[in-house]
């Protein structure tokens, strides 16, 4: 008898020069796949990437749909990873219009082409910024999504999108809402900005200068702010388990990847502290404006229908990312 014949498949990577997205490239080559990548290196780095930058284009650009449609028609592409976005919350706020523009337009571009050229698979990068101010221990999917800033908004307006495709064209997609992602899988791939806690404190304790901890009298066990701190070589691993989700299920279905448990920012310190072997001063201040105090995953659906879950600790993630910004080389193990 022979074989049922198996479609070759190619998986386009969008913003696959940046932080996440060079490790979703790496475990998919990894594994075999076929990777197509597109940057506009705005905020990623060619020096990321295992091999040369398929194609330079900034998502939004006018002349986008044209060279997307080339390039998956060209590369027989027949999965798509969507990552590339502006991703500051504070800019955001600063420049509504340019995030909406960027992260909006870019994804119609996208989506326009894949509808052209039949292309219906996509994992799409959302984020627990899709939720807003959250109350409840454990945030689940079916929570009410109500984002406060321009960033979040651009993301939800983004799931509405797949799932419109979805009803209209039968694209199948996965929303993944990633929580408070940290760590390195390689170091030279690591976090190279400094707008997240853990690359904040790190830095800090490198320098020898004091981290300031925004609300230190909220409802938690230690007053701080609680995070669900989610390794960026797990969430590479659930992008992975998104992709073989579509290419079999029909529909857009979103999924929150996170861990489940709740790390505070005062833990993130000490762990800090014990993994760098340096004492980190605390300068305590007032909570931020729209700061919930605790914002922590229920992954369970994940868990469910992807058959994903979260292999490494806050630990690993502060870890890992010691490793790399000390220049420790070497894959770190999950
Ligand atoms: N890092 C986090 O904690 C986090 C949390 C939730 C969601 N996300 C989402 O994950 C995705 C990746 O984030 P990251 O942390 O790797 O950020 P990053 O800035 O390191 O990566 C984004 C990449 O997209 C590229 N890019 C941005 N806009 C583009 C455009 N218009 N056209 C082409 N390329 C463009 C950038 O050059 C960069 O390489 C983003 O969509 C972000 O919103 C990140």
């Amino acid at each position: 008898m022979n074989p049922i014949p198996t479609v070759p498949r190619v998986v386009l990577v969008t913003g696959a020069a940046g932080y996440i997205g060079s490790h979703v490239a790496r475990v998919l080559r990894q594994r075999g796949e076929t990777v197509v990548t597109v940057d506009d290196l705005s905020t990623g780095s060619a020096l990321r990437l295992d091999e040369p930058l398929d194609l330079r284009l900034d998502l939004a650009s006018p002349e986008a749909l044209g060279e997307l449609e080339a390039v998956l028609s060209g590369c027989g592409v027949t999965d798509v990873i969507h990552l590339a976005a502006m991703k500051q919350v504070g800019e955001s706020v600063a420049r509504p219009t340019h995030y909406m523009g960027r992260n909006v337009g870019g994804l119609v571009h996208l989506l326009t082409a894949m509808e052209r050229c039949r292309v219906e698979q996509m994992v799409f990068s959302s984020s627990a910024a899709v939720y807003g101010q959250t109350t409840v221990p454990l945030v689940a999917e079916d929570h009410a999504l109500a984002p406060v800033n321009p960033y979040g908004q651009s993301k939800l307006i983004g799931e509405w999108m797949t799932e419109n495709a979805a009803r209209s064209w039968g694209l199948r997609a996965a929303n993944l809402r990633y929580f408070n992602v940290a760590g390195a899988g390689w170091p030279e791939l690591a976090d190279d900005g400094v707008a997240n806690l853990i690359p904040i404190v790190l830095r800090a304790a490198d320098r020898g200068e004091p981290v300031r901890v925004f609300g230190t009298d909220l409802p938690t066990p230690d007053g701080s702010c609680v995070r669900d701190f989610v390794h960026v070589l797990d969430l590479a691993h659930a992008h992975v388990a998104a992709l073989d989700h579509v290419r079999t299920t029909a529909g857009a279905r979103a999924f929150n990847i996170g861990t489940g448990t709740g790390t505070s920012v005062r833990s993130v310190i000490e762990v800090a502290e014990a993994v760098t072997g340096r004492s980190i001063t605390v300068i305590e201040d007032a909570p931020r404006a729209g700061d919930p105090a605790t914002v922590v995953a229920d992954p369970t659906h994940a868990y469910r229908i992807l058959g994903w879950t979260a292999q490494c600790s806050a630990f690993d993630a502060v870890d890992s990312a010691w490793r790399a910004r000390t220049g420790v080389r070497g894959a770190v193990p999950v």
